[in-house]
């Protein structure tokens, strides 16, 4: 499996790297650990001591956050992947020691990481999330592990259509039947999808879009898909005839980073204005819990059942029927690997 590697993926949430903490994860296949250095500067290095091959995650944070000490013989490495304390012998400073720094952005509560060649790394192509911006958003943020390709996730946030089927707590048959526009403008595609005159939706939904009893709704979800991995989903309400901008839009973030080949990190959000006072905190809060059910009990193990049947195998190899609802995902699947392949051949 080759990865898009000159592209920014979400490694973590901001909230999920506090100050003097080593944080683990593979990403790309590559066991990466994060930091915060003595501003707070959150920093990715290689996680394997050049020594004997040690995880620095074992380590710890040394010198106020100047740089990480290996759990095994203690060699330190500053937040360029030097090594900047030998406690051995002379003191000497092998040439040869030193770690991988990977290119690191805060941004929009999430830590964006480059894999790439780090002098490509230019962080203006992250792509936007400002609804994921602290100071007027309370955003309530999770992270799953998922057994599974992250184009299969990337597959089911673009084809809301599974919605009916695979959540029993937000069907409604008017997703299926909705009127689904998509469009690609550079490496985003979105999916858009219109529902109309809608009277089945819950009751949860009819009241968290302020729908009066006994009224039809309109709804819609967007989504957008930046290669290779970054999506970010528009749901909004309003009561039927009223303009979409009289309606209530509630966004969110869904952010895959492969782990490994069959394995990906799923990060998500959702989001709701500090303008709505502060029971904006309590609803980010409870939001981000109740989707997590959903998320963690019925997509999970589908993508993963799905991933087991595939069995490794490329999608297109299995000649997939295709539906009407697969159109963005094919879109993104063709220009993900557009670029892939510029990359590899590059
Ligand atoms: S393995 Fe890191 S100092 Fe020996
Ligand atoms: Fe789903």
């Amino acid at each position: 499996m080759t990865f898009l590697r000159n592209a920014w993926y979400v490694a973590a949430w901001t909230q999920e790297l506090a100050a003097g903490a080593l944080l683990s994860r593979t990403l790309l296949d590559e066991p990466v650990v994060l930091y915060r250095d003595a501003d707070g500067t959150a920093r990715a290095l290689h996680d394997r001591c050049p020594h004997r091959f040690a995880p620095l995650s074992m380590g710890k944070v040394c010198d106020g956050g100047a740089s990480v000490q290996c759990p095994y013989h203690g060699l330190r490495f500053d937040a360029t992947g030097a090594c900047v304390h030998n406690p051995h012998g002379d003191g000497a400073i092998p040439k040869a020691a030193k770690v991988r720094a990977y290119p690191i952005v805060e941004r929009w509560s999430a830590l964006w990481i480059w894999m790439g060649e780090p002098e490509r790394a230019d962080p203006s192509r992250i792509p936007s999330f400002p609804f994921n911006d602290a100071a007027d958003w309370a955003i309530g943020a999770g992270h799953l592990a998922i057994d599974g390709e992250y184009e299969l996730e990337i597959d089911n946030i673009l084809d809301l259509s599974h919605i009916e089927f695979l959540h029993p707590l937000f069907s409604s048959e008017a997703v299926r039947r909705a009127k689904v526009d998509f469009e690609q403008d550079g490496d985003t595609v979105w999916s858009k999808r219109h529902m109309t005159n809608d009277m089945e939706a819950p009751e949860f939904l009819r009241q968290a879009f302020q729908i009066p009893p006994g009224k039809p709704m309109d709804r819609w979800l967007h989504v957008r898909w930046d290669a290779p991995a970054s999506m970010a989903l528009w749901s909004g309400g309003v009561t039927s005839g009223l303009p979409p901008e009289q309606g209530v839009v509630v966004p969110g973030a869904h952010c895959f980073t492969p782990e490994t080949a069959g394995r990906t990190h799923y990060f998500y959000s959702i989001s709701f204005p500090r303008a709505i006072g502060p029971m904006a905190e309590t609803l980010a809060a409870q939001n981000v819990e109740a989707l997590r059910g959903p998320f963690e009990r019925e997509d999970k193990p589908i993508i993963e059942a799905v991933s087991r049947r595939m069995a490794g195998a490329d999608l297109w190899d299995l000649k997939p029927v295709l539906l009407s609802g697969d159109a963005a995902s094919v879109r993104a699947r063709r220009l993900l690997k557009t670029l892939i392949d510029k990359e590899t051949t590059a």
